[in-house]
């Protein structure tokens, strides 16, 4: 058997043995790699370290010597910028385990942050060690390792407050054990959110000052965009075993630049100005339009990816509002993909779609 999908530290164990290898610079307390090498990991190193992220080194040398102070780190963007693929591979090169991991939604209660309890074991022999059930995030304390919490806005006030004690104190209170769980060295937390939420379950101050932020950009070019896109549908095409499909760079070329027009209410050559639909269009949807389109490829088609593939997925990507979104798509279509004259076949696919 073979788990859809390893977690970062398994999939890239050999990278960090190698990193931690060569490593001769100064680790911060509890941390498997120093600094320097976790921003490698992340980055790549040209050779036989692969780039996990695409994007300016000083934000993710800001991100990881955060990690090293007592501030914890907040990862800010629109969707699909990688906020949560880069704690992710944070948690894996700092700890060696990217899995402590909160998932914030609306209904996350408190034991997620701080503890719950064994309740047949509680009836039974009343508050102990052993009804106790820890949170991840008390299970970092105790290990000294980086806990992460996704979507962070999206948990009530009340109970994102529980980490202002953690934070602040590096101590997790359990009063019905008279007792408290400090966070050993090498304890730090990652937590993502979503710019479009703001609003929504704003930090409190108390908490926003425990935090160093830093936002992750939509992708600079439209190079570096076709680059991250093309480097992660490879990645997720050998995962799901894919058949090859050869030279499909000419149509992510094609999605990234549909998707960065809209995005950015301007064509490439900045002649025609465009409305932009209500959804992000973020690297992360290019990606998913694209690996859609391969698995159609593959399965059904003569093994090339051809517009026809992708038309589908990039309409269903940009019309997420039946009304408003339509109109938008039908004057991009009208006005500007069909007077492309290379891109002919894909006016077809997509007027078709
Ligand atoms: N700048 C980037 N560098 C590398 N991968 C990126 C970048 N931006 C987006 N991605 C890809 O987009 C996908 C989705 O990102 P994700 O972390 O889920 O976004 P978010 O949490 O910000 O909504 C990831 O698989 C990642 O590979
Ligand atoms: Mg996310």
């Amino acid at each position: 058997m073979t788990v859809l999908r390893p977690h970062a530290e398994d999939q890239y164990a050999e990278e960090l043995a190698l990193l931690a290898a060569a490593d001769d610079r100064p680790r911060p307390p509890g941390w498997r790699l120093s600094p320097q090498a976790v921003v490698t990991y992340l980055l790549g190193d040209g050779a036989k370290v692969s780039p996990k992220y695409v994007g300016p080194r000083r934000l993710i040398e800001v991100a990881v010597s955060t990690l090293a102070t007592d501030r914890a780190l907040l990862l800010l963007g629109v969707p699909g910028t990688a906020k949560t693929w880069v704690s992710e591979h944070l948690a894996a090169a700092v700890s060696g385990n990217s899995t402590l991991l909160v998932q914030g939604t609306a209904g996350t209660p408190e034991e997620a942050i701080r503890y719950g309890w064994n309740y047949a074991r509680l009836l039974a022999d009343g508050p102990t060690e052993a009804a106790l059930v820890p949170s991840p995030v008390m299970r970092a304390m105790q290990r000294g390792a980086i806990a992460r919490v996704e979507e962070l806005t999206r948990v009530p006030s009340d109970v994102q407050d529980a980490l202002i004690t953690v934070l602040s104190e590096k101590s997790l209170p359990v009063p019905e054990l008279n007792t408290e769980v400090q966070a050993q060295r090498g304890f730090n937390l990652i937590a993502t959110a979503n710019d479009r939420d703001r609003g929504v379950n704003e930090l409190s101050s108390a908490l926003r000052r425990r935090f160093n932020t830093v936002v992750l950009p939509v992708p600079a070019s439209a190079d570096d965009e076709v680059e991250i896109v093309a480097r992660r549908v490879a990645q997720l095409g050998r995962a799901l075993e894919l058949p090859e499909v050869p030279a499909a760079l000419d149509e992510i070329r094609r999605v990234v630049t549909v998707f960065r027009e809209l995005r950015g209410g301007l064509t490439e050559d900045g002649r025609t100005k465009l409305k932009s639909p209500t959804g992000t269009l973020s690297p992360a949807e290019a990606i998913s339009v694209v690996t859609n389109g391969l698995a159609l490829a593959a399965h059904f088609g003569d093994g090339r990816l051809r517009a026809a593939d992708v038309a589908a997925g990039i309409v269903g990507a940009v019309v997420k509002d039946p009304v408003s979104d339509r109109v938008v798509w039908r004057e991009y279509l009208e006005t500007v993909v069909r007077e492309r004259p290379d891109w002919s076949d894909f006016y077809r696919a997509a007027r078709d779609a």
